[in-house]
């Protein structure tokens, strides 16, 4: 599958096996999203524009590199998002935050926005969007459908994990914007859950029901 990365790193592996369970407590399921998060935020911010700069070591002056441009935007899918997003920001402190709220109406599945959010500047920013699940792809597409109203620079979505009917859409209705997922699970079910899963993520991170 093009445009998809599929980080496959043990330590990441290793805690989406432990947030899968389903007698995983809501504490340790929210430790270990934050967890995951920071670690999938180094593969998604791996090829962030570099430049250099003059800096003074306590010996010499050097040429040293640090990012480049605008800050990074992490555009979070209300409400699951969020919990994805202290994770991210303790990698990257400086990123702005945007919000976009979307509910999936249980009837027909489609995504109904109630909320959008944005930093200013946002034609001059990357943006990260990011969302645990990448179901039916529906929010996804409603949210990458509104920012590109706004046009930022580049948009890529991160997602803990999805299936291959959330790929197809996504892909079909956005073919530029890169996915970065920890698993590619076996389907979607009727409604609309993935499968094997984790069940409901949203209220998994925020102890619902
Ligand atoms: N959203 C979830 O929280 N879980 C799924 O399996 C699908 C969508």
């Amino acid at each position: 599958m093009s445009n998809v990365h599929l980080i496959d790193h043990p330590l990441v592996q290793h805690k989406l096996t432990l947030m899968r369970r389903k007698d995983a407590s809501t504490n340790s399921f929210r430790r270990l999203l934050n967890e995951m998060s920071l670690l999938m935020a180094y593969e998604v911010t791996r090829d962030m524009p570099m430049q250099d700069i003059e800096i003074e070591t306590p010996l010499e002056t050097m040429q040293a590199k640090v990012i480049d441009g605008k800050k990074l935007v992490f555009v979070s899918i209300l409400r699951a998002g969020n919990g994805i997003l202290d994770g991210m920001l303790s990698v990257v402190p400086g990123a702005r935050v945007g919000h976009i709220g979307l509910y999936r109406d249980p009837k027909t599945l489609t995504a109904v926005e109630y909320y959008f959010k944005m930093p200013t500047h946002m034609p001059e920013r990357d943006v990260i969007v990011v969302d645990p699940m990448l179901a039916t792809g529906n929010s996804a597409i409603a949210a990458v459908d509104r920012l590109k109203e706004i046009g930022p620079k580049s948009i890529k979505f991160v997602c803990l994990l999805t299936c291959p009917e959330g790929i197809a859409a996504l892909q079909r209705a956005h073919p530029d914007v890169p996915i970065y997922t920890a698993a590619i699970d076996r389907e979607l079910n009727e409604h609309g859950y993935i499968l094997p899963g984790l069940g409901d993520a949203g209220d998994r991170i925020f102890g619902t029901q």
